[in-house]
């Protein structure tokens, strides 16, 4: 079994390990001193793609055209870059042990990595069905979405099942991005989710009856108020029918679970505090032990803006956090200080020719802004969240680069609003005086 030796060791290849190595180079690191160990088989890319431009029908995206940081405008870093940067990319290796006093990980192989520095980017694993234990949720072609090897898997059935029917369960990123693509594979498509309206954690009622109108006009069937509770296989295992809870049978060629993510922190458990389902961070991403960073989805931290402590599942979040990280990292070596991390929350998502993004916190009372009538080509409508008199999160649907900046603003600067009549006659116009 051999035994390697670095100065820092990314364990994780995703999105905030390769952010996370750009900053290194950046900053500098001398040839040997950087490894980042990862269970994917190839060097750190663009995980948003996957669900998006990856499963096009046609002018589909491939590696190496979206590998890190051609996601936030950057240049792509080849596995090439690596190499020429002295930094060792580490792929198709489980790390399934991590020894934090003695400051060793080892792999499934058997292999001993040392560290003097840690940074933890594990990000999320999938909730599976199985796990809740739906009847014969262990067919074929009942298929998840996390990483490039998953996203083969569903071209694979795709073509296999061509022009068949697809069942979707969950109304959240995952389930409203993928019955897309699947329509666009030209799939008769059916969503089922349990909540009143699709992506409750985020969306109002209001702006649900946007995207939920112009899904059915897509042809997209959406059952609401529902879960998948079991499924029957065909002789060759494949997934034939989805059984619903309200007794309701839904033929189905594949089905796509998009059912939530889970932080993949196992490996620490009682080596490092916990706290939200995360690793408990500081605003430098320090764990409580102060040679170990957690990054990305895994980090729960100081959320300044709000005088909170949060996890955030999205990418802008772990390409920052990971800058943030290994600029701490390499400032405390050098005796140098930096400012605390201070995040206002982003979230965006693409689907057929929408495009929404939001900014800041969705607490508080609402007002919808604009034409959310799903038959409105192009519509652009939003909405502010208000809390205690200050405007604290806003949406907005088919903005401009300039449009979202202002809705970014909003969030970041809180104006106070005297009245919400106002507020909502004045829509966009308000953020964009800000
Ligand atoms: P990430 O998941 O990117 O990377 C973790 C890496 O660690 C993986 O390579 C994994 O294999 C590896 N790993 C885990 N355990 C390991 C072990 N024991 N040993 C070795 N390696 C290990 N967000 C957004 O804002 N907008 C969007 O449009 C999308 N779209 C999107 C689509 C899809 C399909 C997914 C799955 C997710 C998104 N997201 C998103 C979320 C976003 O991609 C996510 O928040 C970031 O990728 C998180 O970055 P991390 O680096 O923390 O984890
Ligand atoms: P999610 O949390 O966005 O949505 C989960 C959804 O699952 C819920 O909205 C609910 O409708 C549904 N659900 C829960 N239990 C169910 C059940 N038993 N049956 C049917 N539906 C059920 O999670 P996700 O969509 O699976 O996404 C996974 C991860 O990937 C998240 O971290 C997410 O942030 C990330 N992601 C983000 C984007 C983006 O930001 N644009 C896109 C894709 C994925």
């Amino acid at each position: 079994m051999a035994e390697k030796s670095f100065k820092y060791v990314i364990v994780g290849g995703g999105v905030a390990a390769g952010y996370a190595a750009r900053e290194f180079a950046r900053q500098g690191v001398k040839p040997g001193e950087l490894a980042i160990i990862s269970k994917e088989a190839v060097a750190p890319y663009e995980r948003p793609a996957l669900s998006k431009a990856y499963l096009f029908p046609e002018g589909f995206a491939r590696l190496p055209g979206f590998h890190v940081c051609v996601g936030s405008g950057g240049e792509r870093l080849l596995p090439e870059w690596y190499k020429e940067n002295g930094i060792e990319l580490i792929l198709g290796t489980e790390i399934v042990k991590a020894d934090l006093a003695g400051k060793a990980l080892i792999s499934a192989a058997g292999d001993a990595f040392k560290y003097q520095t840690l940074i933890i980017a594990t990000g999320s694993s999938v909730i599976r069905l199985t796990d809740f234990g739906v009847q014969g949720a262990d067919a074929g072609n009942i298929l998840y979405l996390r990483d490039i090897d998953d996203a083969d898997k569903l071209i694979n059935a795709i073509k296999a099942k061509k022009n068949g029917k697809c069942v979707i369960v969950g109304g959240g990123y995952i389930g409203l991005e993928l019955s897309a693509v699947m329509k666009m594979n030209n799939f008769d498509v059916t969503m089922v989710y349990p909540e009143p309206w699709c992506m409750p954690r985020l969306f109002t009622a209001g702006l649900a009856a946007f995207y939920e109108g112009y899904y059915a006009n897509k042809g997209i069937n959406i059952i609401k108020g529902t879960v998948a509770t079991g499924f029957t296989a065909d002789a060759t295992g494949d997934v034939k029918e989805v059984k619903l809870k309200d007794g309701r049978v839904l033929e189905s060629d594949i089905v796509v679970v998009g059912v939530g993510g889970r932080p993949l922190i196992t490996l620490f458990k009682g080596q490092l505090e916990e706290e939200k389902g995360g690793i408990k961070t500081d605003g430098f991403f320090k764990t409580s032990n102060p040679d170990v960073y957690a990054v990305g989805d895994v980090a729960t931290f100081p959320l300044k803006l709000y005088n909170e402590i949060r996890r955030v599942e999205h990418v802008d979040h772990a390409r920052k956090s990971a800058e943030q990280a290994v600029k701490a990292i390499k400032a405390s070596e050098e005796g140098k200080f930096i400012e605390e991390y201070d995040y206002l929350p982003y979230f965006y998502s693409r689907s057929f020719d929408l495009s929404w993004q939001f900014y800041g916190d969705n607490v508080g009372e609402t007002i919808l802004f604009g034409d959310n009538n799903p038959v409105v080509p192009k519509a652009k409508f939003g909405t502010y969240w208000i809390k205690d008199g200050k405007v604290v999160g806003a949406f907005l649907e088919n903005g401009t680069p300039e449009e979202n900046k202002a809705i970014a603003k909003v969030a970041r600067v809180q104006p106070p609003v005297e009245s919400l009549e106002q507020l909502k006659a004045e829509g966009l116009a308000f953020a964009s005086k800000i």
